[in-house]
């Protein structure tokens, strides 16, 4: 089950329907930190993109990007941000319906994952399965960037508390993957204070 009930969704369309509460207008802080001293490698995919303020920063930095998200109204909020841009629509830039669970279904590999926020959206079996995914689609010594709560609230339909000994025990040298950093830092969003998060740079070793 779902932690976000039996139509995550549904869900999460209903949230689209008013401003997302993680809509900030510009990535986390801390992932645009780690993006400038660990360089993504093309091309870059990012998962739950949103409405697609990550990707359209990584974009404009240059890297080619694919956002997908399985929400159409902010895959659109996405688009119509890109078109409102002074050349927004010659970035090298791409957003797509699509279930972010599932990214080995793109058929294409990544120099890097990106994961604002999505992780933490899942039970511990679900990442199991979530890693073996990304782990299909990067490419060697491509990286995968996440960002999640640090923080457990205990009341329905919130993301749960990832945290860096979650990431240390998932993430092993033995099952392909070396931690190139992990912080404890903010996660900022337009509805309160800012809450701790974990973010991590992880790489993907050649097997
Ligand atoms: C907490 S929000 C983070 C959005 C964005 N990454 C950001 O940092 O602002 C999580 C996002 O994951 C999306 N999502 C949840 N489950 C999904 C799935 N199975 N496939 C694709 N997107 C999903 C939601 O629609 C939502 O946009």
């Amino acid at each position: 089950m779902s932690r976000f009930g039996s139509d995550p969704l549904s869900f999460f369309t209903t949230v689209y329907q008013n401003s997302a509460p993680w809509d900030i207008g510009a990535p986390q802080p801390a992932m645009a930190v780690l993006i400038e001293k660990f360089p993504p490698k093309n091309p870059v995919l990012d998962l739950g993109c949103g409405s697609g303020d990550l990707a359209i920063y990584l974009a404009t930095l240059g890297y080619q990007v694919l956002g997908i998200d399985f929400v159409e109204s902010a895959i659109k909020n996405a688009q119509d941000k890109v078109a409102a841009l002074p050349h927004g629509t010659a970035l090298p830039l791409r957003f797509h319906v699509a279930d972010a669970l599932r990214p080995s279904l793109l058929r294409e590999k990544f120099g890097a994952v990106f994961d604002s926020g999505f992780y933490h959206l899942f039970n511990p079996g679900q990442c199991e399965q979530l890693i073996d995914e990304v782990a299909s689609i990067l490419k060697p010594h491509g990286c995968y960037y996440l960002h999640e709560f640090a923080i457990e609230f205990p009341i329905p339909n919130v993301p749960r508390n990832i945290s860096p000994e979650e990431l240390q025990k998932q993430f092993t040298v033995e099952r392909g993957w070396r931690i190139k950093e992990i912080q404890t830092v903010e996660f900022r969003s337009q509805v309160a204070p800012p809450v701790p998060a974990t973010c991590a740079c992880i790489e993907r070793l050649p097997r």
